[in-house]
């Protein structure tokens, strides 16, 4: 809960290129992004920015996002009063939690996990209970009875699904019996149950999403974006998705016109070309393939990954931060993880381009686990 007047929580933005390049005295093209989980290459929507779908810049995107909504109906399978586009998936996140947490409220997070879900549950006044994931031996799967057991004090249950930092996902069974439980426990107490998100920033590398048990579990929420798959991060759309009457609080939340013009017509766009996220997503899994064997042949110690980014265990906390250093000084920018955080012997490593993955390999030579 928040003490009146103490800062409220806040992400810690990763430098910026320029500060990297200033301090580490790069060229400022030479810094590589193997930090932020983006895709290296956009997809090619010059003809929206040039043809006769270019937005009018003058006036507001219309209120209920026809087209991009259109465009998402298709490619998540919701209806339109189920879809709610969004600055990015973190406004989606920021906006449920406005919608479903106060002083006070308790909200359950999957750790480890996306930083997001305790920051924008703590802005909210609420207290958070970490639940662990299993070990690495496990697959960081879901503790699904600890899971089940906390969402009963909870108005919120945060679960990232293929799961940041780790890069492992669960089946779908999985994700149905922990909604299952915590409907069956919440029905024999005679509560509401919680709303349950599952952030599928990275479902497109799986190519499998929950959104289907909405209709089991209509407490369910559904994050999606465009910045990973559909390698646009710099456009900043993603949705809410939900049933109606679960989607209705979280839409009286956002700013009218959250999402500008330009913004919301790359996105409609990129939509409706599922065949370049599919093409974007089979090189980043050939690519991330060659990774995990390449790094693992150097004796580093890749986790297995579902997704657009490895995480990789050192022998301790201090062979990762010094391995996080060397590879900063040479422009490769990796996730590293604070001391105290219980993933701070890795890194966390991005898929990037055949040519920046060479670099990686060959700075990795002199780097050691
Ligand atoms: C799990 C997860 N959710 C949400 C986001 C933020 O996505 P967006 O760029 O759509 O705000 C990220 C970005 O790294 C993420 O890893």
């Amino acid at each position: 809960m928040s003490t009146p007047g103490a800062p409220l929580p806040t992400y810690d933005w990763e430098p910026t290129t320029d500060f990297l390049a200033r301090k580490y005295g790069l060229p400022r093209e030479s810094i590589v992004r193997f930090d932020v989980n983006t895709s290296p290459v956009p997809p090619d929507l010059r003809r929206v920015l040039s043809g006769p779908f270019f937005p009018v810049l003058s006036e507001y995107p219309p209120s209920d996002y026809n087209d991009l909504v259109e465009a998402a109906n298709l490619a998540y399978g919701a209806d339109a009063d189920e879809l709610l586009p969004t600055a990015g998936a973190d406004e989606a996140l920021d906006l449920t939690a406005r919608a479903f947490l106060r002083e006070g409220s308790v909200a359950v997070v999957a750790t480890p996990t996306y930083a997001m879900y305790r920051i924008v549950s703590e802005q909210r006044g609420a207290s958070v209970v970490a639940v662990p994931r299993l070990g690495a031996d496990d697959g960081f799967a879901l503790d699904i009875a600890a899971l089940a057991a906390a969402a009963r004090s909870a108005q919120l249950v945060w679960i990232c699904e293929p799961n940041n930092p780790t890069g492992a996902c669960e089946s779908r069974e999985r994700i149905a019996e922990l909604l299952a439980l915590i409907a069956a426990d919440a029905a024999s107490d005679g509560r509401i149950a919680p709303v349950v998100v599952v952030d599928e920033a990275y479902a497109e590398f799986v190519g499998r999403s929950v959104l289907p048990l909405r209709f089991e579990y209509p407490r369910l929420v559904v994050v999606r974006t465009l910045s990973k798959a559909h390698a646009l991060a710099g456009v900043r759309v993603g949705f809410a998705v939900a049933r109606p009457e679960t989607l209705a609080p979280v839409v009286s939340f956002r700013a009218p016109a959250s999402v500008s013009t330009v913004s919301a017509a790359l996105a409609g766009a990129a939509l409706m070309r599922p065949d370049l996220a599919a093409a974007n997503v089979a090189r980043i899994t050939e690519q991330r393939t060659r990774l995990i064997r390449d790094l693992a042949a150097l004796g580093w110690a890749p986790y297995p990954s579902v997704t657009n980014f490895i995480l990789i265990r050192f022998s301790s906390a201090s062979a990762a931060a010094s391995a996080g250093e060397e590879l900063l000084r040479k422009g490769l920018v990796p996730r590293t993880f604070g001391t105290g955080h219980p993933l701070a012997d890795c890194l966390r490593l991005t898929v990037r381009s055949e040519e920046e993955n060479d670099r990686l390999i060959e700075v990795a030579r002199g780097i050691r686990a």
